[in-house]
Formats: structure tokens, C-alpha cells, sequence
């Protein structure tokens, strides 16, 4: 059977038993563009932008919604974000440019990083870029230069690191003391002292982010209540105006149909309440509100196909099947052992079940996408469908073992549009000198 929850809203399975997304046949899909291919759903994509921006404004106007493009931007998504009205959350030049090259309104753009080159300021700054939030104090005399040199007053958040375990994967945690992102709680003051000393930079407020895939609210809580005691402090002793808050993203997704993370609701009435009575009880003002989901907009709205090819069966072991794909477009196995499921995407329900493992076909052992995965007896040419695929594989593809990044579809109302080319081994070597 289909497992609903993990898949975009317009799955569904045909009178073939094929997986239809957005209209379109998945197996029609793979014959037409080749395998690996990822499939984005724009209905399921606006769908969250919509419900992020609704939730946060009903219970705090003063908000806006930012997507994290690390979970993964090309230019056919940033100008979905746009007509959205999202903001956008880069950490590259290059995340910038994409930005840039569809006309996204520079003024909704933060910049983020922990190690922004010089060029990369300087182009954040003459592109006007909204915010550029600070991560520490080497950065922060960089970008009073850039930007007196350009002759602008770039508006600043601080990455505050305020110490709170959100108790997820390790390589994910940011906002604990031990993490190479943010300024310490204890050197926090001498920034805020620094940059509102700075004519050329206009300290706007403050930032955190937690970490990744979280499924508890009460660390933003925690946070929350460290951050504003830090601004009131900061008020009292240095006359900071804390204009505008976020707390960052973070907010999980189900990759498989038993776990439950809170809804964009919950994430919404716990962080707004929080900010409010924060302020209250401290006597702030209500600052305006900037959330930054990544994973938890595009992670849903994105499926991988796969053809299956050659099969090893160890008997009383276990029985590889072998997949066209695999780290070089999905590293997250691999490097977090992320569990994802699938389905037969010609054959979804019934028939026999076999406990199988799906590998991928790059170069090493530990490219297995699925470990013990009850499907359908498989055959080569079946295609396999991973669900949860919006988030973090793309942006984290190599072509690792010269192998060519997969091409992207949006599939709408039964029409399937490429929004990334298919890679040629020519642009393989486009870059390389003989
Ligand atoms: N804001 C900041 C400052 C961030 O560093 C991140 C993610 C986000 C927002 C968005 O977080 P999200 O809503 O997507 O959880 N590659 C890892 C995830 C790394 C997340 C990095 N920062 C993975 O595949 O799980």
C-alpha cells in the first residue's frame, strides 16, 4: 500500500497500480526522462509555503518565512519561493546568484555561513542583500570594512549559540556550546557592542538555529527564553533596539509512517507564544518574526525514481538489489544513516512480499540506500520510488565515480515539466584543462 503520509499530497496509485504524482504516471515519467530521476510536486510545494505563511501570520503578524536553500534551490524553485512571497536564506555566492538570476527581491534575502569570504560579503552588500547575520567577530570587522568601503549600512542579525540541545543527529546540532556556528552566550556582548558602535553596519537583532530534523519544541522554548533575556540585558546596558528575531528552522518530516513530528501549527502557536510572553514579561517590544524551514517545505514534495538493475541474492544472508542511483544523488544513508522507505512504482500494492536491500551502484559498500525493505518481488526494469527525497539530496548530489547528477521534474495537473536538464558527459568535463 501507498503510505500517504510520506508522499506529496497528489499521490496516488492508478488502475495500473503505478504511482501517479501530480497527474503524472511515475513509470511513464522514468521511461520518458531516464533514471535516476527526481520528481518535485508543485502542489505539495506551494502547499507549504501557504500553510508556513498562514500559520505564522495568524498568530503573529509582524512574521515572514524565509526558505532555507541549503535543503535545495535551482532557479524553477527559487522563483516558486518568490511568487510565494518567502524570503530566502542563502549561505553561498552561489545560492545568491540563483537568487538573483530570477529577480528574487533582494530585501528578503539573509545571508548565513560561519565562513563568508570577503567576495561573498562584498557581493551580499552591493546586491543589497536584506540581512547578512553575523557569526562571529572576525566577520563582523570584515563586513564593517566591506561595507564602508561600498558606502552602504548593511543591516546585521548575530548568530547567538545559546547552548540548548535539540537532541537530534549529531552532525545536525548547531545550537549547543561545542558547534563551530555562533557567537558563545558569553562573547555575545562584546559583538552587540561592537556592531552598534559600527556606523556602517545597523544591528538589527538576533538568530539562532537549533539544528535539523527536530521533533521537540520545547528547545525553541529554552532558546527563546535565553535569547530574550540576552536582548533585554543588552538593552539595559548598551540601548539595543531588538527589532526582529529568528529562530532559525529545524522542524522535521516523517521518512517513515510511524513517526509523528509536530505539525507547522504546533511549531507556529509554540514559537509566537513564547516570543510574546518573552517580551512581556521582559518589556520589549514585539519583535518581527523570521522562520527559516528548509527540509520541512521541500523534503515532502520531492520523489526519486529508480530503475532496478542487477540483483545478488546471498542466500541465509541477504539479497542486494542494485539501483541506478545512490550516494552520489542520496549521500544521507551513508553519512547519518537515514532511513528512508519506497515503493514498486509499476506495481505499488500486493503481490509477494520480499525483504530486500536496495544498493546503489557507486563504487563502495557503504552505498546503500535501503537496509531490509519489504517489496514486492523485484525484477530488473522495475522502478523503485524513495519519498522524502525534496531535502538535502540534491543539494548534497556529487558526481562522485564520474557519475551524472540526475535531472529534475515538477509534475502538475497531469503535465510534467524539466526544471533540470539532464547532465551530458560533455559538462561532466566542461571545467577541466588538458
Ligand atoms: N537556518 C539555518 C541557519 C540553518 O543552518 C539551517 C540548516 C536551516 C535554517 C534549515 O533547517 P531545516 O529546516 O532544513 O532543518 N544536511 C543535513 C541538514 C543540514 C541542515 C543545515 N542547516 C541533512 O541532510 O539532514
Amino acid at each position: 500500500m501507498l503510505p500517504t503520509s510520506l508522499f506529496p499530497r497528489t499521490a496516488r496509485v492508478s488502475r495500473k497500480n503505478h504511482l501517479m504524482l501530480g497527474g503524472c504516471d511515475s513509470v511513464e515519467l522514468a521511461r520518458e526522462f531516464g533514471t535516476p530521476l527526481y520528481v518535485f510536486d508543485e502542489a505539495t510545494l506551494r502547499g507549504k509555503c501557504v500553510e508556513y505563511r498562514e500559520e505564522f501570520a495568524r498568530r503573529y503578524p509582524n512574521s515572514l518565512v524565509v526558505y532555507a536553500a541549503k535543503a535545495f534551490i535551482n532557479r524553477a524553485l527559487a522563483q516558486l519561493f518568490r511568487e510565494e512571497g518567502l524570503g530566502l536564506d542563502v549561505v553561498s555566492g552561489g545560492e545568491f546568484t540563483i537568487a538573483r538570476s530570477v529577480d528574487f527581491p533582494m530585501e528578503k534575502v539573509y545571508f548565513h555561513g560561519n565562513n563568508k569570504s570577503k567576495g561573498e560579503l562584498e557581493l551580499a552588500a552591493e546586491w543589497g542583500v536584506g540581512r547578512v547575520v553575523v557569526d562571529n567577530l572576525f566577520e563582523l570587522s570584515l563586513l564593517d570594512g566591506v561595507a564602508k568601503e561600498l558606502g552602504v549600512r548593511q543591516d546585521i542579525l548575530l548568530r547567538i549559540s545559546p547552548g540548548v540541545d535539540p537532541h537530534t543527529h549529531a552532525h545536525i546540532t548547531t545550537g549547543i556550546v561545542d558547534s563551530k556556528f555562533g557567537f558563545l552566550m558569553a562573547q555575545a556582548e562584546a559583538a552587540v557592542a561592537q556592531a552598534l558602535a559600527s556606523t556602517n553596519l545597523n544591528l538589527v537583532g538576533l538568530h539562532f538555529h537549533l539544528g535539523s530534523q527536530l521533533f521537540e519544541l520545547d528547545p525553541y522554548v529554552q532558546a527563546i527564553d535565553i535569547c530574550f533575556r540576552f536582548a533585554a540585558d543588552m538593552k539595559k546596558k548598551h540601548g539595543f533596539r531588538f527589532q526582529e528575531f529568528s529562530p532559525g528552522g529545524g522542524l522535521g518530516i516523517a521518512y517513515n509512517k510511524d513517526a509523528s513530528p509536530p505539525a507547522v501549527a504546533e511549531l507556529a502557536q509554540v514559537i509566537s507564544f513564547a516570543v510574546m510572553s518573552k517580551s512581556k514579561e521582559l518589556g520589549l517590544a514585539l519583535p518581527r518574526l523570521v522562520v527559516e524551514p528548509g527540509r520541512s517545505i521541500v523534503g515532502q514534495a520531492g520523489v526519486a525514481l529508480y530503475t532496478v538493475g542487477a540483483t545478488k541474492d546471498i542466500p541465509g544472508v541477504r539479497k542486494y538489489v542494485s539501483v541506478d542511483g545512490g550516494m552520489a544523488d542520496n549521500i544521507r544513508p551513508a553519512l547519518y544513516g537515514s532511513q528512508y522507505r519506497a515503493v514498486v512504482a509499476n506495481k505499488v500494492a500486493g503481490g509477494d512480499l520480499e525483504k530486500v536491500t536496495i544498493a546503489g551502484k557507486l563504487c563502495e559498500s557503504g552505498d546503500v540506500l535501503i537496509r531490509d525493505i519489504d517489496l514486492p518481488r523485484l525484477e530488473s526494469g522495475d522502478i523503485i520510488a524513495v519519498p522524502c527525497a525534496g531535502a538535502y539530496c540534491l543539494s548534497m548530489a556529487s558526481n562522485y565515480n564520474s557519475s551524472l547528477k540526475p535531472p529534475i521534474v515538477m509534475v502538475k495537473n497531469g503535465k510534467a515539466r524539466l526544471i533540470r536538464r539532464h547532465q551530458s558527459y560533455e559538462d561532466l568535463m566542461s571545467h577541466d584543462l588538458v
